[in-house]
């Protein structure tokens, strides 16, 4: 389980904003798998909106998110790679996400595109994107309760996560791609993600090229 690391500095995001220019359905009829990606930034606002559509908090009372879980037990870490002008006033470094604050503590510093892109088969689209956001889960939150069955709800939730990231980039006029062709082990070492980690998704982020 990654502990909160209290020196880390913290990025906070923007307020994420809960008013769209597209409806529901126009997400869904424009949400479409992109592999190929402009050079140009992501901003902070854009951002935050997607990490606040992957597992953002929506309910501060009773700590519900954005996607559903099984049980709430939330077995899901989000983890944003970014590169060097990948997200405006951001530096390259690989970033969890911590729904409780919406804000981001560096991981790792430098920019990790190449090393994770190698590790998903050498797809381009995870070299090129400007930021790749990396979706781990820790099945014991869920197993714990569940036993098994609870490998087959983390399964369903990151499909959840996954979702709400593709209609909120499509929202957005931004693209992604839901990768699943990667090495496990190979993507926790390039970004030093713990061995109960289980990299599930990664999903390239930016503007269509
Ligand atoms: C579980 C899963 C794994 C996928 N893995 C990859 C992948 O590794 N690389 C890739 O380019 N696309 C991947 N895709 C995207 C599919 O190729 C894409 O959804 C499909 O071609 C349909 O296109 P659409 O998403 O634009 O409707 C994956 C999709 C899913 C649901």
């Amino acid at each position: 389980m990654p502990e909160i690391d209290s020196q880390a500095p913290v990025i906070r995001l923007p307020e994420p904003c809960l008013k769209g220019n597209l409806s529901l359905e126009e997400a869904i009829t424009r949400r479409r798998s992109v592999r190929s990606f402009s050079t140009e930034a992501v901003t902070p606002a854009q951002l935050s909106r997607v990490l606040w559509a992957a597992q953002g908090i929506t309910d501060m009372g009773r700590d519900l998110r954005a996607v559903p879980s099984a049980g709430a037990t939330y077995p899901l870490e989000v983890y944003v790679v970014c590169g060097q002008d990948g997200v405006a006033g951001i530096g390259a470094g690989v970033y969890r996400y911590h729904p409780a604050r919406h804000s981001l503590t560096l991981h790792l510093g430098g920019d990790f595109r190449a090393d994770l892109a190698r590790a998903a088969l050498s797809q381009g689209c995870v070299a090129r994107a400007p930021l790749t956001i990396v979706i781990g889960a820790y099945f014991t939150r869920t197993t714990r309760g569940y036993g098994q069955r609870g490998e087959m709800y983390v399964h369903i939730e990151v499909g959840h996560a996954g979702q709400n990231i593709y209609l909120q980039a499509a929202a957005l006029g931004l693209a992604t791609v839901a990768v699943g062709a990667f090495r496990d082990q190979a993507v926790r070492e390039a970004l030093h993600l713990e061995a109960d980690c289980q990299p599930l998704y990664l999903m390239p982020l930016g503007k269509t090229a």
